[in-house]
């Protein structure tokens, strides 16, 4: 006998099977992922030492501004750095990224997106 919560399992379970197939995930817009990448700017406190958007942190002329950063940098140099900045800038003083390459390429949209 079926319960809700087995029918509900199973719901969820041929939504995991059914998603790389149908391809929901490719799917999403380039603005929900950027959402993402806002809310972990946030969660991170880069904002702390940078201007974006007009929004400055108290110690923003340390990092200074990051409009406009797609103009200067690209995805691959901004992974690059935030996974181990003195690799790049041998005297940065910016911790290396833990977040998750998911997580990090979220952050990269929102960075270099509008
Ligand atoms: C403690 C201050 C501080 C915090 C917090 C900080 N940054 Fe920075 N950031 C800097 C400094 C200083 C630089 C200048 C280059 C260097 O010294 O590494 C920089 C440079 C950058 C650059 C390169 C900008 C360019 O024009 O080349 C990016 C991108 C960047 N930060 C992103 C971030 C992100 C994303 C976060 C949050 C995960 C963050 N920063 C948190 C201080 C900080």
């Amino acid at each position: 006998m079926n319960t809700i919560i087995d029918r509900y399992g199973a719901i969820l379970l041929s939504a995991s099977l059914l998603t790389p197939a149908t391809g929901l995930l490719a799917a999403e817009t380039d603005e929900a992922v950027r959402e993402r990448g806002r809310a972990i700017y946030a969660e991170q406190m880069c904002n702390l030492c940078h201007t974006r958007d007009g929004a400055s942190g108290p110690m923003a002329h340390v990092g200074g501004s990051l409009d406009g950063l797609a103009a200067k940098r690209d995805a691959a140099w901004v992974k690059t750095y935030l996974r181990d900045p003195q690799s790049v800038i041998p005297s940065s003083q910016m911790p290396k990224s833990t977040l998750t390459d998911q997580q990090l390429a979220e952050l990269i949209a929102f960075l270099l997106g509008p």
